[in-house]
């Protein structure tokens, strides 16, 4: 007799890691078309986007990682608190006194959608701790995936050293593999004791996590000065525009914008023989003709 297999949903992937995964597709997608990604992403980052970006950046991590230390005990946060490998406060500071000078606690902006975003998180660390998990999924894997792209569009686009100054958030020097540690996150998602009724929660939350950063650039895109929007008037740009003025308060080194540019004869000795060649040629041919 032929043994009836239990019914496998296949459908309907089990493990938190897979069905946050899957959940949040669409919403991701939704994420990377977000006109100041879709323009970053073809290399088009205004500098005060960028500077407005890391600034919401800061204030969010400031408030997840310190809920996730209050709450590092709790059952659904234990198996994923990683504050060695994961934590991005102190490299957003440093980025933030790169991009704001000394005092630039008292400048950078606090803009609206980063205020409901820190406050959602704050109320989960007071009130569901448990969901805290879905906001650490959608922010860590996720600059551990596009995160390293972006910064290498930062960098050229804005010209900035390859040393990583101003974009230490993108860097995870504690973490020697990315690939290997999204593996090793995920399986501690997935060993989170849960019931039915939480991991739909946790989901639910991942999708509103998404929608709050959705939310920040959309808010920041409208921020931007008219003539920054798309990216007309480049971070590079800018950023040479800022280096010369005075008043803006912060220092910056040579850049790869910055260096002179060599000319192409010092590029090409083909080029210089040449050139010498007929010059010979044009005296010696004004001889003969005298
Ligand atoms: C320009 C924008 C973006 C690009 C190019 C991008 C690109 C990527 C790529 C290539 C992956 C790896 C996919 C895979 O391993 O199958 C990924 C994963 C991910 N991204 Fe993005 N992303 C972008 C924006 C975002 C944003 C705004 C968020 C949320 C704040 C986000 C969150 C995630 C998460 C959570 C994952 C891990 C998915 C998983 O393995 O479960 N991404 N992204």
């Amino acid at each position: 007799m032929e043994t009836v297999k239990a019914e496998q949903p296949d459908s309907m992937p089990q493990d938190l890691s897979e069905v946050l995964k899957e959940a949040t597709k669409e919403v991701h997608t939704q994420a990377e078309n977000v006109e100041f990604l879709k323009n970053f992403q073809k290399g088009q980052v205004p500098l005060e986007g960028f500077k407005m970006v890391m600034s919401s950046l800061y204030h969010i991590y400031l408030a997840l990682e310190d809920e996730l230390e209050q709450n590092k005990t709790h059952p659904a946060l234990a198996p994923v608190y990683f504050p060695e490998e994961l934590n991005r406060t102190p490299a957003l500071e440093q980025d933030m006194e790169f991009w704001y000078g000394r005092q630039w606690r008292k400048e950078i902006p606090y803009t609206a959608a980063t205020e409901k975003y820190v406050n959602r998180l704050r109320d989960l660390g007071r009130t569901e701790p448990e969901l805290l998990v879905a906001h650490a999924y959608t922010r860590y894997l996720g600059d551990l995936s596009g995160g390293q792209i972006l910064k290498k569009i930062a960098q050229k686009s804005l010209g900035l050293p390859s040393t990583g100054e101003g974009v230490a958030f993108f860097s995870f020097p504690a973490i020697a593999s990315a690939t290997k540690f999204k593996q090793l996150y995920r399986s501690r998602m997935n060993a989170i004791e849960m019931s039915p009724a939480t991991k739909k929660k946790v989901v639910e939350e991942a999708q509103t996590s998404f929608l709050l950063n959705i939310q920040m650039f959309e808010e920041l895109q409208e921020l931007l000065p008219k003539n920054q929007e798309n990216g007309n008037v480049s971070g590079k740009q800018e950023l040479r525009k800022r280096a010369g003025d005075k008043g803006q308060g912060w220092t910056f080194t040579e850049t790869p914008a910055q260096k002179p540019q060599q000319s192409l004869l010092s590029h090409s000795p083909l080029l210089r023989w040449i050139l010498t060649l007929s010059i010979v040629a044009t005296v010696a041919v004004g001889f003969y003709a005298m």
